[in-house]
């Protein structure tokens, strides 16, 4: 076969394939497979965490790149699960201002330099109600939210609570039923990213240093009326290590 029917030939191939591929493997297309440079490079660029401080022994760099791409640039991982997320000043109580003392004229189009709390990055402690937002930073066997990737794909993909075997004291855990579903992550649209994608989330994370937050389960959320804890068993308070906000009113 000459070299160009050939090429046809497997095309060919490939676009039946992918034409008859049943809904089960629609998370798996190789053809959204393919490793896209400039995903990779702006990935490294917008982490808070600089690169060199990224654990990247026996990691793929490709996928760690993209996984921030993803969790920083599109997801917004940390709006939830960082707190607070900018700290210019300790003293301030509303979780920061990401730009304070920078130039207040950056460029549209490179990486936006703001003040990320590094030491807090992605270690939860924000509370939506009665729940908390996990610490996802890997944890001392490098697992991400004590999560291998297999359980991390299942939560991504099923909302499956499968933390309260790990933080046995978050006070959810006494009103969930047995089967929980995680109530505020937006689980229901990470369920349509496709393997590769969660994959280089799940790398990104588990490149991250261990970071412990200012919360913990233990200091329990405020609750809804007659839900879990109330205010008054609320640990929230202001300290120079840990600049949170009072318990919302
Ligand atoms: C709108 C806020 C929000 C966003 C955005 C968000 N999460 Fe969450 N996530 C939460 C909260 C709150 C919980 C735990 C409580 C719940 O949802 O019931 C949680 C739980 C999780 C868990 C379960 C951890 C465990 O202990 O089992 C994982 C894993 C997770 N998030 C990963 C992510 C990743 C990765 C992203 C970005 C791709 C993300 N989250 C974006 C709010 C958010």
């Amino acid at each position: 076969m000459k070299p160009l029917t050939a090429l046809m030939t497997v095309s060919l191939g490939l676009l039946l394939a992918s034409a008859f591929a049943s809904p089960s493997e629609a998370h798996d297309s190789s053809a959204r497979n393919e490793i896209s440079e400039s995903q990779v490079k702006e990935g490294y660029a917008i982490s808070p965490i600089p690169k060199a401080q990224l654990n990247l022994r026996g990691k793929n760099r490709d996928m760690v790149g993209i996984g921030s791409y993803l969790v920083n640039g599109a997801s917004d991982c940390s709006g939830c699960h960082s707190f607070p997320e900018f700290l210019p000043d300790k003293s301030m109580s509303d979780g920061g201002d990401p730009f304070t003392g920078l130039s207040s004229d950056q460029s549209s189009d490179g990486p936006l330099l703001a003040n990320y709390d590094t030491a807090d990055y992605l270690a939860g402690g924000q509370c939506f109600g009665p729940f908390m937002a996990r610490n996802i930073a890997p944890d001392s066997n490098g697992l991400p939210a004590h999560l291998t990737l297999d359980d991390f794909m299942t939560v991504m993909r099923t909302g499956a609570d499968l933390s309260c075997k790990n933080e046995p004291s978050d006070p959810i855990c006494a009103i969930e039923p047995s089967a929980p579903v995680l109530q505020v992550m937006p689980w229901p649209a990470f369920h349509n990213l496709t393997d590769h994608d969660l994959e280089a989330i799940y790398a990104y994370l588990s490149a991250l240093p261990q970071s412990t937050p200012c919360n913990t389960p233990a200091d329990g959320c405020p609750g809804f009326s007659g839900l879990a804890t109330d205010s008054s068993s609320y640990v929230y308070a202001a300290t120079a290590d840990c600049p949170n906000p009072a318990p919302p009113q």
